[in-house]
C-alpha cells in the first residue's frame, strides 16, 4: 500500500484543527502529505453539515475525487457528514472505504491499523472511553496553533445541528492542555487560539473555569498572545471579563454570536439570553477593555422572521457596532428543533436582509478601521501574501494584529514567525494596509 495522504477540510476551526491532528498522526505514522488528491494514495475528506450548502460541498468534492479509487486511491470521510449520515453512507457513495465521526478521532490511531491491515468499509461513530487524542502536530511556517480544549455541545439551539453531530460536552483536563501548550512554545508557536463550541462552559465537570486555564496558559513564557472560541452569550462569566483587564497576553478580541437582535426569534432560537442581556455584556466587555474588538454571527430568515424582527438586528448592529460579523442564511437541518417549523422566509427574502445586513456592516467596518489610520499595531507576522496590485502580483508580508485584524505590509521574509510593530496606513472592509521599518 502507499504511503501518502491527502486531507481536505470543510468547516469550522474544531474541524481544521481535527484535521491537524490527524495529519500529525499519519506523518508520525510515516505517511507523506500529498500535494493533490490525485497523488494520494489515502484521501480523507473532513466534512461540515452545519448548513445545507455546507453538507454540498463536502459531498460533491467527494463526487470529484471518486475517479482516483480507479488509481488503486483509498477514500474516508469524516467529520459531521459522517457523524450525521453514518452507514447510509456506504449505500450512497458505495466507494467509500471508512466512515468517522468526530466523537471516535481519539481512534484515528486504531483506524489507521486496520486500514493498514487491509480492512475496508469501517465504521467509527462513538467515543473510545476517555482516550485523549493524540496531539502530534506538524509545525514546519506555522506561529499559532489552535487548541482544542473541549468537544460537543449541550445548548440545542433550535436551529443547530452541531449537539447533534458532536456529542455532548466533554473537557480535556488542564493538565493535559498545558502540556500542548508548551509543546507548541518549544516548537516556535507564539499564540494559542483555545477552541471549542461553548469554550464559556470550560472545566464544569471537572470544577475549574475557561478563566482558570486563560492564567495558566499565560505562565508559559513563550506563547506571548491567547484568543479562544466560540463564546456563548449565556454561558460569559464576570470572571472570563476581568480576565481580559488582567491578563496581558489574552489578546483584547472577542467573537460573541448574537444571532439576531429580536427577543422573540431568541427566544424561539433558545438562546436563553435576551438582546438586553446581551447589550449588557457589550457594555461589562467595553468598561474591562475600551478598545475590545467584537465579531459576532448572525442568522436572517430564521422561521418567522418579520420585517420588525429583523430591523432589531439592524439596530443592534448599529448599536453595538461590531468590529465584523458572519451572517448566514437559515438552513433546516434535520434532526434539529426548528426543522419542524415551517421555513416561511422566502429564499429572495433572506437574500435581500442578508445584503442590507451586511452593506450596513461593511460602512460600521471601515469606519472602526480608519481610525486606527496612523496607530502603531503589534503585530504577529504570519506569511507571505500575494496581492495583486494594477494586475501585477506584489508579495508581502502579513500578520495580525492584537485585535485579530489582518494587516499587509511590505519586509523581509525573515520577520516571519516574530511580533513587531507596524504603522496603519490604509484601511480596507477586509483587511489593513501598514508600513514597517
Ligand atoms: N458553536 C458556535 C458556532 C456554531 S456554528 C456558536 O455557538 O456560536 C457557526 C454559526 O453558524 C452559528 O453561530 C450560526 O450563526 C450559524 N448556523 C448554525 N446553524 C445554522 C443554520 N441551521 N442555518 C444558518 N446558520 C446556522
Ligand atoms: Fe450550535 Fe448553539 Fe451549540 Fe453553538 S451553542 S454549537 S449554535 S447548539
Ligand atoms: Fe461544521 Fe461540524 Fe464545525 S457541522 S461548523 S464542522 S462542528
Amino acid at each position: 500500500m502507499g504511503r501518502k495522504f491527502y486531507i481536505k477540510t470543510f468547516g469550522c476551526q474544531m474541524n481544521e484543527d481535527d484535521s491537524e491532528r490527524m495529519r500529525g498522526i499519519m506523518l508520525s505514522m510515516g505517511y507523506e502529505e500529498a500535494e493533490e488528491p490525485s497523488s494520494a494514495d489515502i484521501i480523507i475528506v473532513n466534512t461540515c453539515t452545519v448548513r445545507a450548502k455546507s453538507e454540498h460541498k463536502a459531498l460533491s468534492f467527494l463526487g470529484r475525487v471518486k475517479k482516483f479509487k480507479r488509481k488503486g486511491a483509498l477514500i474516508g470521510i469524516t467529520g459531521c457528514v459522517a457523524q450525521e449520515r453514518k452507514e447510509s453512507l456506504f449505500t450512497q457513495l458505495p466507494y467509500l472505504d471508512f466512515i468517522m465521526g468526530p466523537p471516535a478521532l481519539s481512534s484515528f490511531h486504531k483506524l489507521m491499523e486496520r486500514i493498514e491491515s487491509g480492512e475496508r468499509k469501517i465504521i467509527l461513530t462513538e467515543r473510545d472511553g476517555d482516550a485523549e487524542f493524540p496531539y502530534e502536530r506538524t509545525y514546519t511556517g506555522k506561529v499559532k496553533a489552535y487548541v482544542t480544549i473541549m468537544e460537543g455541545c449541550n445548548n440545542f439551539c433550535s436551529y443547530c445541528i452541531v449537539p447533534f453531530v458532536r456529542g455532548r460536552e466533554v473537557s480535556r483536563k488542564p493538565d493535559d492542555i498545558i502540556k500542548e501548550c508548551e509543546m507548541h512554545a518549544e516548537k516556535g508557536i507564539k499564540e494559542v487560539i483555545l477552541l471549542g463550541q461553548n469554550v464559556n462552559s470550560y472545566g464544569k465537570e471537572l470544577g475549574v473555569s475557561l478563566a482558570d486555564l486563560i492564567k495558566k496558559i499565560s505562565l508559559i513564557d513563550g506563547i506571548k498572545r491567547i484568543r479562544f472560541l466560540t463564546s456563548h452569550p449565556k454561558d460569559l462569566t464576570d470572571e472570563i471579563i476581568r480576565c481580559f483587564g488582567e491578563v496581558e497576553k489574552l489578546c483584547e478580541q472577542i467573537h460573541l454570536p448574537a444571532q439576531s437582535g429580536s427577543n422573540r426569534i431568541l427566544r424561539a432560537m433558545n438562546r436563553k439570553y435576551t438582546r438586553e442581556d446581551y447589550l449588557k455584556l457589550i457594555k461589562k466587555l467595553r468598561i474591562v477593555r475600551p478598545d475590545i474588538a467584537i465579531t459576532s454571527d448572525f442568522i436572517v430568515g430564521f422561521p418567522g422572521e418579520t420585517e420588525e424582527d429583523f430591523r432589531e438586528t439592524l439596530s443592534l448592529v448599529e448599536e453595538v457596532k461590531f468590529d465584523n460579523f458572519f451572517s448566514f442564511k437559515y438552513s433546516p437541518r434535520p434532526k434539529t428543533s426548528a426543522e419542524k417549523l415551517p421555513d416561511d422566509v422566502p429564499p429572495e427574502e433572506k437574500a435581500r436582509r442578508i445584503v442590507l445586513l451586511q452593506e450596513i456592516q461593511k460602512r460600521i467596518t471601515l469606519e472602526i478601521n480608519s481610525s486606527l489610520i496612523g496607530k502603531i499595531e503589534e503585530v504577529l507576522v504570519e506569511g507571505m501574501s500575494k496581492n495583486t496590485k494594477k494586475g501585477k502580483v506584489v508579495c508581502q508580508l502579513f500578520g495580525r494584529t492584537r485585535k485579530n485584524k489582518i494587516v499587509n505590509f511590505s519586509g523581509d521574509e525573515k520577520l516571519i514567525g516574530n511580533l513587531i510593530n507596524v504603522r496603519i496606513k490604509e484601511a480596507l472592509a477586509n483587511d489593513l494596509i501598514g508600513e514597517y521599518n
